[in-house]
């Protein structure tokens, strides 16, 4: 029999699977992360564990797992939270969850880059605050967003989403910046790959979706700002380190760009000081995949590639497939 840990409870139909397969298995009972000792103790020598994308699985933990740890399946689509080399080293599958979720968080970027377009957050504060004295010429003006360019900084699965929907629904213009041309993108909406530089000096919008890594840390900073039109919107809904979010508050605070929508942060969930004061910037608490539907569907899919890598299959997704 399998023994198996689970970081924190997911939705029941993930629970579920194991259940059947497995008949039981060791889950934390409280709804909160685990500390790094806790979590240390708790995934002692286990088969397999599956995680969230607030555990830090690093060298010291997938040593605890031991030499019988077959596999890791993370809970999310991005896996920076796990040291896959490491893991590979250990002959550990680690896998993930995409597809489920790239409708949810393509949606959720479109909701900021309409929230900070059109200050909708800013307009409903200003409206119970009892602001509003009667329609004016001058209140709340923001940015057009039908036909303007739209700068897709990863033209992943989620970033290529929020590219078709935004040019078929809104008549934008792509601009996209990725290490591979993506042949679909171009036919489909006659998206255009250019480099970073161009990207954030030509577009109205800018949309984050890149997975993080090692190279990519402050990505977008003091520099990359100043590039930017003093009317752009930039959203993020990949992972906050991207940005460089003391160096971002500055520029909001300057005005060097017109508004920003951020569903991650860098030292998340911290917010950086100034962050919050702020009324041009949207912020939300991570929830590009708050669906019912994608975290049930992240859930199995989770549960699946779990049951998979303890039967002696290769999971679906498996991200080190090809270092193991
Ligand atoms: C969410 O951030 C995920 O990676 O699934
Ligand atoms: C605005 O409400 C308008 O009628 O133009």
């Amino acid at each position: 029999m399998a023994n198996i840990y689970v970081t924190r409870k997911i939705p029941n139909d993930g629970l579920l699977m194991i259940k059947r397969k497995f008949g039981k298995f060791d889950i934390n009972p409280e709804n909160r992360v685990l500390s790094k000792n806790e979590l240390l103790k708790n995934v002692r020598h286990r088969d397999g564990v599956l995680c969230l994308l607030t555990d830090q699985i690093d060298r010291e933990i997938i040593d605890a797992m031991g030499d019988s740890c077959k596999i890791i399946s993370n809970y999310a689509v991005g896996f920076n939270n796990i040291d896959v080399d490491y893991a590979s080293k250990k002959k550990i599958m680690v896998t993930n969850t995409p597809g489920v979720l790239t409708d949810a968080t393509s949606d959720l970027a479109i909701s900021l880059l309409f929230s900070c377009a059109r200050r909708i957050v800013e307009s409903d504060r200003f409206t119970r605050d009892g602001k509003y004295k009667g329609w004016d010429p001058n209140l709340m003006l923001g940015q057009e967003v039908t036909g303007k360019t739209l700068g897709i900084i990863g033209a992943g699965r989620i970033g290529s989403v929020v590219a078709e929907k935004m040019a078929k629904g809104f008549n934008m213009n792509v601009l996209y910046d990725d290490p591979q041309d993506n042949t679909y993108l171009e036919k489909k909406i006659k998206a255009k790959r250019v480099d970073l530089k161009t990207l954030l000096k030509s577009s109205d919008f800018v949309s984050v979706h890149i997975n993080l890594t090692s190279g990519n840390r402050h990505l977008l900073s003091t520099n990359e700002f100043k590039l930017m039109k003093e009317t752009a919107v930039l959203i993020n809904t990949s992972r906050g380190e991207v940005i460089d979010e003391q160096a971002l508050v500055k520029a909001l605070q300057e005005k060097r760009i017109f508004a920003v929508g951020l569903d991650v942060y860098e030292n998340e969930p911290k917010l950086s000081p100034g962050l919050s004061k702020l009324n041009n910037v949207v912020i939300v608490p991570h929830i590009g995949s708050a669906t019912v539907l994608a975290r049930t569907l992240m859930a199995t899919m989770a549960a699946e590639n779990l049951i998979n890598g303890l039967s002696g299959k290769m999971p679906k997704y498996c991200v080190n497939k090809d270092a193991l």
